[in-house]
This record gives structure tokens, sequence and C-alpha cells, in this order.
């Protein structure tokens, strides 16, 4: 794969557990025929959590991308090229897709999203067929890892991953509201980041991820988290503070506006486990303030779970959980 011309999903071992899949249905790269019934399919794909975060409106705009033929043609062309920043695997049974699964490249982890199977196909071994070549794939790309997020109530997806061999890393809890009116605690005054500060920041963030977390998405001033494939669709701004004493870094917090989803996503990166209720809030009020002044219409806050330093300045946005997602991860070469 890549590089070449076939676009087929070859050499698949779907393990000794599970029936081979019906031979008919063919497992290979989305062909721009194939628009139609992917774009059914990836529709049943869109969770809770997508819906609560306006994600469905970015899915819709990317269909339309590939709609166009301009686009189209820069998808293939790249794709061709062995370059592509998203592969997107289809299983098609007379001419119709009835499964799905992408794998988009970070640095050092190829990144399994967009999975989702016909309603009326589930249960065929589809997801799992589509799912058994990306270890191989992602060895080839040098990436050592996989990794996906996964809604923790899908426990559907959840046995299907866990089969193929992903374990679960850490938890998310995504609070969802509209964006409150907040005024800044004149004390604690965080500083906007730019330029070198940015990228002292995000070695300090670096340095406070888990030592199990930090080969698979090493922070840098680009990439803050594995989350920002989430939070980056086209034309998303983003702007990152720093809360510091004594000219060393408490907390750093980056948020990120979409202006097609109308959604504002904060991210607090990192922060020392000793900061006050206080502090916290502090910390995130300017990157609030800023979606607020975006005229966003909703507010996306997530915390790693659990974190319960955070409880008292939840309550006090008056955002509640709407989702708690799992990160699930294998290496690539096991
Ligand atoms: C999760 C999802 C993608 C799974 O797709 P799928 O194609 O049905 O998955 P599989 O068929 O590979 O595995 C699902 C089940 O079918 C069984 N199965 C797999 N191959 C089989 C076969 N050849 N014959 C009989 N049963 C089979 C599996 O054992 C599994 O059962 P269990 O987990 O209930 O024990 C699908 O349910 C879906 O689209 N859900 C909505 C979207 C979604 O949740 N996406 C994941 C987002 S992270």
């Amino acid at each position: 794969m890549g590089g070449g011309t076939s676009d087929q999903l070859a050499s698949i071992d779907v393990g000794p557990c599970m029936k081979p899949p019906p031979s008919e249905i063919e497992y290979r790269e989305l062909r721009r025929a194939d628009l139609p019934s992917y774009e059914k399919v990836l529709y049943q794909g869109l969770g809770t959590l997508e819906h609560a975060i306006g994600l469905e409106r970015s899915v819709v705009t990317m269909i339309q991308s590939l709609r166009g033929r301009g686009f189209w043609t820069l998808f293939v062309l790249l794709r061709w090229l062995g370059v592509p920043i998203i592969r997107i695997f289809v299983a098609v049974e007379r001419g119709q897709v009835l499964g799905t699964a992408s794998l988009l490249w970070l640095r050092k982890t190829g990144v399994v999203l967009g999975v989702a199977t016909d309603a009326a196909a589930r249960g065929r071994g589809i997801a799992t067929h589509l799912l058994a070549g990306m270890p191989a794939l992602a060895q080839r790309k040098g990436r050592a890892w996989l990794a996906l997020d996964v809604a923790a109530e899908n426990a559907t997806a959840i046995r299907v991953y866990q089969r193929l061999g992903y374990t679960e890393s850490r938890r998310y809890a995504w609070y969802v509201g509209p964006p409150p009116e907040l005024a800044l605690a004149s004390e604690e005054t965080p500083t906007e980041l730019t330029g070198p500060k940015l990228r002292t920041a995000a070695i300090w963030v670096n340095d406070q991820q888990d030592a199990e977390i930090r080969p698979l998405f090493p922070v840098t001033e680009k990439s803050f988290s594995h989350l920002e494939v989430i939070f980056q669709v086209p034309r998303t701004q983003v702007k990152s503070w720093e809360l510091s004493a004594s000219g060393e870094p408490t907390g750093v917090v980056r948020a990120y506006y979409s202006p097609l989803t109308e959604t504002g996503f904060v991210l607090p990166a990192a922060w020392s486990p000793t900061l006050s209720a206080g502090s916290l809030q502090s910390l995130v009020t300017p990157a609030i303030q800023w979606i607020r002044s975006l005229g966003a219409a909703r507010l996306v806050l997530v915390l790693p779970e659990p974190s319960p330093s955070w409880e008292p300045v939840l309550a006090n946005f008056g955002l509640t959980k709407s989702e708690v997602s799992i990160l699930m991860v294998r290496s690539a070469t096991a």
C-alpha cells in the first residue's frame, strides 16, 4: 500500500478466532463512486459525543469537499504519491459500501477513526477485517503505535478493539455547555503564548505527560494532544496561555475555535497538581473569554479523568459532563 497503484486492503490476518469474512466483500481504499453509500455508513458512525460537540457538521463538510472534483483529485494524488494525511478504507459488496475505517498519521502513531458498519451488515466481521490490516500499514509507515478514541458506553466497539489487541490507556471527560461569561481574577493573569514562549511551554507540557503516553504523542508547539485530530477541522483557530509562579509554568491551556461547528474547545494541557481551584479557573478563563468573543454556540472542555480538583471550577462554569471517552492503544509491531 502507499505509493503504488493498488487500493486493495490486502494480506490481512484476521486472527484464528474469527471466521474469514464472506469472499464477495471487497476491502480497499475509498473510490469516488463509493461516496454516496460511504456517506450513508459514515453518518451511522456518529455517536452521542460527535453530536454533542457538533462534529457531524465537519463530517458533512468533509463529504462535500470529497465530492468536489478538485479536492478529490488532490486526495487521490496524495494517495498515489504515498503521502496522504488520511487513508479511508471501505468494505464494498455489490457496489455498496457496508463498512469503513480510516487511518490518520500523527508523528509517531497512526490514529484510527471513522469506524462504522452499516446497521444491516453488523456482526459479519467487517469492522474487524478493516482494522486488522492497520498494524502492518502503520509499521510500513514507520509508526510504532496505533490509537483510537471510543465512547466509554460503546461496549460493542470496545469488544472489537480489545479482540484486536487494543488496551485502555486513559479516559477523558467531555464537558459541554454554552460559553459562560467570566471575569478574570486580576492577581493571576495567564500570559498568551506565542513564538519561543510557546516552544518552551510545549517542552514543559511534554515533561508533564504520563511516561506511557509521551512516546505515542510527543508534545510540540504545533500539537499539544492527539485529541486535536477532533478539534482541528478546517479553519480552526488556536491560541494558548500559561499561568506561572516565580518564572516557572504552573499550568498551560490551549483553546481551539472552529467556525464550521461554532464550537470552542478548551484543553488544559498540563497543570501543577497543587494548583487551587481558583488558579485553575484563572488558567482557563482567557481561553473561554476568547471563545465567547468569537460568538461560539458551544464550549467543550476536555479533562483527563479523574480530575477532582476541577469539580468546583466546572460547577462555576455551568458545564455538564456529556460523555467519557477512552483512548485505546496497541503496538503496531506486536
Ligand atoms: C462498532 C461497529 C463498527 C462494529 O462493526 P461490525 O462490522 O459489526 O464489527 P464485527 O462484525 O467485526 O464485530 C462485531 C461483532 O460481530 C461478531 N463477529 C465478527 N465476525 C463475525 C463473523 N464472521 N461471523 C459472526 N459473527 C462475527 C463479533 O464477534 C462481534 O461480536 P461481539 O463483540 O458482540 O461479541 C458497529 O457496531 C458500528 O458501526 N457501530 C456504530 C458506530 C460505532 O460505534 N463506531 C465505533 C466508533 S469508535
